[in-house]
């Protein structure tokens, strides 16, 4: 029995590679981090985008706070155990009536960790029902092997490359997943996964944290992350520190050396020096 989910929850994940709704806070905290994020994009004068919607807990205090809310972390200890990192954070963004996508794809293909004991916990800041574009899941796909992916660099699509996976999806077999804001889903790093535009007249806002237990590895970099639960007997990554302010020196320049480690893994191999989109 986890603290969070029960034994027929935690054999559903392993079975399908996915869980959800599970509920982190509030529609009214939920609110209170979209105003947080907003607040920021009123600054800048444009929506967070490029190499500032990733790795974001390192940035501002509201993001980590996300990171390490009692509530994700009890779930995400009861699939991954104690000790735990997150890996990266990514913002997944659909404007209202956007025609930004994510292809079909598995998250495996480019971020060197190994095994694939890897989950996100995609957490939704506002309502994200079907037509807001919500994640489909593929069903039990995390048990296929790493799959083979084209990069299609494709400029409405919102994964790093563009790239989607060189397999038939049958479209048939898959599951939306509609949230509520305050919500999250889980996924495994293999799951066949993908969504649609936004139709809606609102934004679509979510923050996908990729978690790791301490003895996963990359195999590509020397790569950092946060510890955010446990102990760390491994050191396979270097630890990164938490922001003290939101956009203080010491934060922005913790970002600027995770997000070059960021560049070394996701687009090793290819000519790009800075996040797309
Ligand atoms: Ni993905």
């Amino acid at each position: 029995m986890g603290k969070m989910l029960t034994p027929a929850q935690i054999a559903d994940f392993e079975r399908d590679g996915y869980l959800f709704p599970l509920r982190a806070f509030s529609a009214a905290e939920a609110r209170g981090y979209r105003d947080a994020l907003e607040a920021y994009e009123a600054e800048t004068g444009d929506a967070i985008h490029s190499n500032m919607r990733h790795k974001v807990h390192l940035l501002f205090r509201w993001a980590d706070e996300i990171v390490h809310h009692p509530r994700i972390l009890d779930t995400v200890a009861d699939i991954l155990g104690p000790d735990l990192l997150c890996w990266t954070t990514n913002f997944f963004i659909k404007e209202a009536e956007d025609p930004a996508f994510v292809s079909w794809h598995q998250d495996s293909t480019y971020w060197g960790l190994e095994p694939s004991d890897v989950v996100t916990a995609w957490v939704a800041f506002t309502d994200a029902p079907v037509e807001s574009g919500a994640m489909k899941f593929l069903p039990g796909s995390h048990r296929l092997d790493q799959i083979a992916h084209r990069d299609t660099y494709a400029a409405e699509n919102l994964l790093t490359r563009g790239q989607e996976i060189e397999m038939e999806v049958d479209e048939a077999q898959a599951v939306d997943v509609p949230l509520k804001a305050g919500e999250f889903s889980l996924h495994h790093i293999r799951l066949v996964h993908g969504s649609e535009p936004n139709t809606t007249p609102d934004r679509r806002i979510g923050l996908a944290i990729r978690y790791i237990p301490t003895y996963v590895r990359q195999v590509k970099i020397d790569d950092s992350a946060t510890l955010v639960r446990g102990r760390d007997r491994h050191d396979n990554f270097e630890h990164e520190p938490r922001p003290a302010a939101d956009l203080d020196p010491a934060a922005l320049a913790a970002h600027t050396a995770a997000i070059q480690r960021m560049l070394g893994t996701v687009y090793s191999g290819t000519e790009v020096t800075e996040a797309r989109r």
